[in-house]
Formats: structure tokens, sequence, C-alpha cells
């Protein structure tokens, strides 16, 4: 069976603090590794993408491999082909297989028939390839995982749940703050609450994302409304840890959930985290196709 990362519950605790530190080795030394020469990686999106189109793309050429992007209106998948036909035919000739879609079902359904490893690059559940990144960003800020807090502020989506799951896995504390509504499912990877100052004082890292997701946009206007009091700004960030961060996954909406002073103030990190999601997941392809 291929080892397959879709929603992060893959990696024991020992592998993904093993894939970060080489995820640091890779960005020290971008072309040192070839492990996926004569390989060939294919890339899904059905929904747009900035960052994991670009950081897949061009790390799967610098560790010697091909990737090939597949669009919607590409494939037979968006004519209906089933998810089963299509991983069967794709594992003929690909050694691994990204995609980003809105079902989780979708990714599992793909990975269940794919003798390829399956790589989820972001559905509606969650964002692995992110949180490994984000990980990683934190690592090489404080040399150190274990013993980390982390504070989420705003919606309780994809970003926040791979967040939790990996974070936790790592040894960071996670808490989440969303309001009534927005809030995480109920999980022990994570502390819930619905107050933003209670989950980012003393914190090390404050992160948030978009209040309105590929997907949400008939909600947009009661999503801003609800998640009005969730901005990060440097009040909130005041209240962190002495040389606390601020991450953002981008896109970002300043003046939405961050304001432009962090975005591109002293404290964020939110730029080196876009780069590293590059370094990370080249580590994580040379693990999933070693
Ligand atoms: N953070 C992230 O996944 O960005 P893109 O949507 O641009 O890929
Ligand atoms: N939560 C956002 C993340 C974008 C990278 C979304 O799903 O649109």
């Amino acid at each position: 069976m291929p080892r397959h990362l879709l929603t992060g519950e893959e990696l024991t605790r020992e592998e993904l603090l093993a894939l970060i530190e080489r995820a640091l080795e890779l960005k020290a030394e971008p072309l040192s590794s070839r492990a996926l020469a004569g390989k060939h990686v294919a890339l899904i999106f059905q929904k747009p993408s900035t960052r994991t189109r670009v950081s897949f793309e061009v790390g799967i050429v610098e560790l010697g491999g091909h990737p090939l992007i597949l669009r919607p209106d590409e494939m037979q998948l968006s004519r209906g082909e089933a998810p089963r036909d299509t991983a069967l035919a794709l594992s003929r000739h690909v050694h691994a297989i990204g995609i980003r879609t809105g079902p989780d079902g979708l990714v599992r359904e793909l990975a269940e028939h794919s003798s390829v490893p399956v790589v989820n690059m972001l559905t509606v559940g969650h964002h692995p390839c992110q949180a490994l990144a984000d990980l990683l960003t934190l690592r090489e800020t404080f040399g150190r995982l274990e013993g980390l807090t982390l504070a989420y502020v705003g919606d309780g989506n994809n970003v926040a749940r791979s967040l939790a799951i990996l974070g936790s896995r790592a040894g960071v504390e996670v808490r989440v703050a969303s309001p009534d509504g927005y809030q995480l499912e109920p999980t022990a990877d994570a502390l819930l609450t619905d107050d933003p100052h209670a989950a980012v004082d003393g914190a090390h890292a404050v992160y948030t994302d978009v209040w309105v997701s590929m997907g949400d946009e008939a909600t947009a206007a009661e999503r801003r409304a609800a998640l009005a009091a969730y901005r990060v700004d440097d009040a909130l960030l005041d209240r962190a840890a002495p040389g606390a961060i601020a991450l953002h996954d981008l896109p970002a909406h300043p003046g939405e959930e961050i304001s432009a002073d962090v975005l591109y103030g002293a404290r964020q990190r939110i730029w080196d985290q876009a780069e590293n999601r590059r370094h990370a997941q080249k580590a994580l392809l040379e693990f999933l196709l070693r």
C-alpha cells in the first residue's frame, strides 16, 4: 500500500519531526537532492492556487522530477469519469498524485484506488501541506517545536483543522479562537474558545486565515460580520509572548482578518512561511517516494 497525505494523521510524530528537519536541510541546499529523478507527479487543481501550484511545480523540478499540472477542463474527471478510474489510469503513468478539490471524500476515493501516493493539496476539510510549512516556519524561528503555543484566530476551517492535527503531533499547543457557528468540531488536538484574547495571551505565534474560503462566497457578508472581532492586528499581537510571530497561509485580505501593519510588519514571518511551502513539500515527496 502506498503512503498518502490526506489529513496529516497518516504521519507518526517521529516521521513528522524527521520531515521538518529534512525540510530545513533542503532549504539550506535546495538543489542537493535528486530524489525524484525520472519520476512524474500529477498535480490536479480543481480550485485556484498561487502558492501551492508554484511551490509544488518548482519543488518537483528542483528534485529532478517532472510535474504535470492538470486543470479541471483538461480532465475527464470533470465530465463524470469516476475518481476510481482516474486513480487507476494515472497510477500507470505517474509516481504520485496531488489534488486540490472541495470534497475530502473525492481525495479519499482517489487514494483508495491509487497504487501511488496521493497528497491532499487542500480540501474543504484539510490543508496538511500548509501545516507542514507552518511547522517548518515555527521550527526555524524558535529552534524547536515542543512546548510552543500557537494561537489561531478566525474561521475554524481547513487550515485551522490541519494546524490542530499536525501541530499537536509535533508537540505544539494549538489554541483556536472562533465565534459561535465558526468553531472547529471538538477535538483533543486543540483548545477551542470564542475569546481571541484567551487564545493569544502568552502564545509564541498568532495565526489567521481568510474569513471567506473558496466555496464560501455565498455567505461572505455574514462571515465578515461574525468574524469582525477576530482580526489579527498589532493590539492583539501585543498580548502574545515577547518575540511572538504572526502567521497567515495567504492569500490575505488586509483590513479584514489581518491588518496591513501586521501583514507587512516586523513581527510577521508570513512571506518566509509562503517560501517554506516548497521546502516542506520537497521533504514530503522525498519521504513518500523513497
Ligand atoms: N496557502 C495556499 O495554499 O495558497 P494558494 O491557494 O495560493 O495555493
Ligand atoms: N481556507 C482557505 C485557504 C486558502 C489557501 C480556503 O480554503 O480557501
